[in-house]
């Protein structure tokens, strides 16, 4: 294979590197071409082409739709593996041998009190505040109680960050949620697993007992499995560009939670939902629909279609579709907004304007009809997502500190005014 690519430039030539990864990605090492060239650089407008750096975490092909974490399929991980495994995976590059998996329970069960005062910061907040800004100021809020800094040299130092916030964010996500409903807040269980405590810290009555349902945790587990990392996505990439000016791990996070919220990425959950309900409210016509989604002089958009890297499907899309089947049969639960979905998705992959662009329904497209069969409100929806993200976005954060990647600052291409005289104000 060749080991260089050759650049020509007003017939001046230019050898760049080629990198290869291990599943044979080849990627053009253009890090010396502007001092080589003496100040070209390259322009990739939504870094729609560009790596921005080496990572052992993910692996997605968009093309074949594979997505595996360090190596294992998310179709394995999906059937065979608890959340918690997986998050130690994606953060430490292994599967835990059980001794390892409890102690790392423990030491996360060990972390996961939030300050008595951070309520008072949640009580400052309106009951109608959106729970991702709720979420991402309670993250960063984090950082007040917990201010010692990270020694990213010291694996304990490390550690001990990993586990705080794999303890405390699940804190701070059901508190969201119950402050929201107006209900007391809740504070778990030692003797439950990582997620079924999530589950009772979100919606234990405040009079009754807690009875563990194994659909919902098999469900939610499977959700937030599914979520747990996709490689360097807009809050991913939010996080490790945060984290690359060495802000800490807790406030690279609550970045990290602001890129998630918007529809295009994280709030397409969200964004899914009221879509089918709008369509289900003006009598179901998903044709109509599916006109304003291929009309360009509408800004409607068919939200949980389309995807910046799987261009022919999203593994994680299928397994979410089985998996809403079954918990909604499970739980004897109809939803019209199911078969509302599954017309969309039968036009739209029938449709020369879909198929053409290759626009698949991604992760988001069914997840949000599970979270509505297990109780959760639409607007926790993008919160859910960022429960689910959390391992990859520290797993992330870690692998950028270990590998001293440089702080992250792009080039532009200025195309405003050239230089020219200030006006004084008395003569504009
Ligand atoms: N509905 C209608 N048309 C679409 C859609 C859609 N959902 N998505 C893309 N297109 C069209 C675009 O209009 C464009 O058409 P054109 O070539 O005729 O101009 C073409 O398909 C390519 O679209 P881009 O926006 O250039 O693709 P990009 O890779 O930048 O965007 C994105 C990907 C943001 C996911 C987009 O498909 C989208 O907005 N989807 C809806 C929102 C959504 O579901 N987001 C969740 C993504 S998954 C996640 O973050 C977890």
């Amino acid at each position: 294979m060749t080991k260089k690519a050759t650049l020509e430039i007003d017939g001046k030539k230019y050898d760049l590197p080629i990198v290869e990864g291990t599943e044979k990605e080849i990627a053009v090492d253009i890090s010396s071409l502007r001092s080589d060239t003496g100040g070209v650089v390259t322009l990739d407008r939504g870094y729609k082409n560009t790596g921005s750096c080496e990572s052992s975490i993910t692996f997605l092909d968009g093309e074949k739709g594979i997505l595996r974490y360090r190596g294992y399929s998310i179709e394995e991980l999906a059937e065979k593996a608890n959340f918690l495994e997986v998050c130690y995976l994606l953060i430490f590059g292994e599967l835990p041998t059980k001794t390892q998996l409890d102690k790392f329970h423990k030491d996360i069960k060990a972390q996961s009190h939030v300050d008595e005062d951070v309520k008072r910061i949640l009580d400052g907040f309106p009951k109608s505040a959106h729970p991702m800004g709720v979420l991402s100021s309670l993250t960063a809020a984090l950082v007040a109680f917990n201010p010692s800094s990270v020694n990213v040299e010291s694996e304990e130092d490390m550690y001990k960050a990993i586990v705080k916030i794999l303890g405390k964010f699940p804190v701070l996500t059901a508190w969201t949620y119950r402050k929201r409903m107006g209900l007391p807040l809740d504070y778990g269980g030692d003797s439950l697993g990582y997620v079924e405590n999530f589950i009772k810290m979100m919606f234990k009555s405040p009079s009754g007992d807690y009875t563990s349902n194994p659909t919902v945790v098999d469900a939610l587990d499977k959700l937030l499995i599914l979520h747990a990392d996709h490689e360097q996505n807009c809050s991913t990439s939010t996080v490790r560009m945060v984290g690359s000016s060495h802000a800490g791990l807790f406030i690279s996070i609550s970045s990290g939670i602001a890129a998630l919220w918007g529809p295009l990425h994280g709030g397409a959950n969200q964004a899914v939902i009221e879509m089918l309900e709008a369509i289900k409210a003006d009598g179901g016509d998903t044709k109509k629909f599916m006109a304003k989604a291929k009309d360009k002089n509408d800004p409607f958009r068919l939200m949980g279609f389309g995807h910046r890297v799987y261009k022919n499907f999203d593994p994680r899309a299928k397994i979410i579709k089985k998996a809403a089947d079954s918990v909604l049969e499970n739980m004897g639960i109809e939803d019209d907004v199911l078969d509302i979905a599954k017309a969309l998705e039968k036009e739209a992959l029938e449709d020369s304007y879909f198929v053409d662009r290759k626009l698949y329904p991604n992760v988001d497209f069914y997840s949000g009809i599970i979270y509505r069969a297990l109780g959760i409100p639409v607007e926790m929806f993008t919160p859910m997502f960022a429960l689910g993200r959390l391992p990859g976005w520290v797993a992330q954060w870690r692998e950028m500190r270990l590998r001293k990647e440089p702080i992250g600052r792009p080039r532009q291409i200025y195309v405003g005014e050239t230089k020219r005289d200030y006006i004084p104000l008395e003569d504009r």
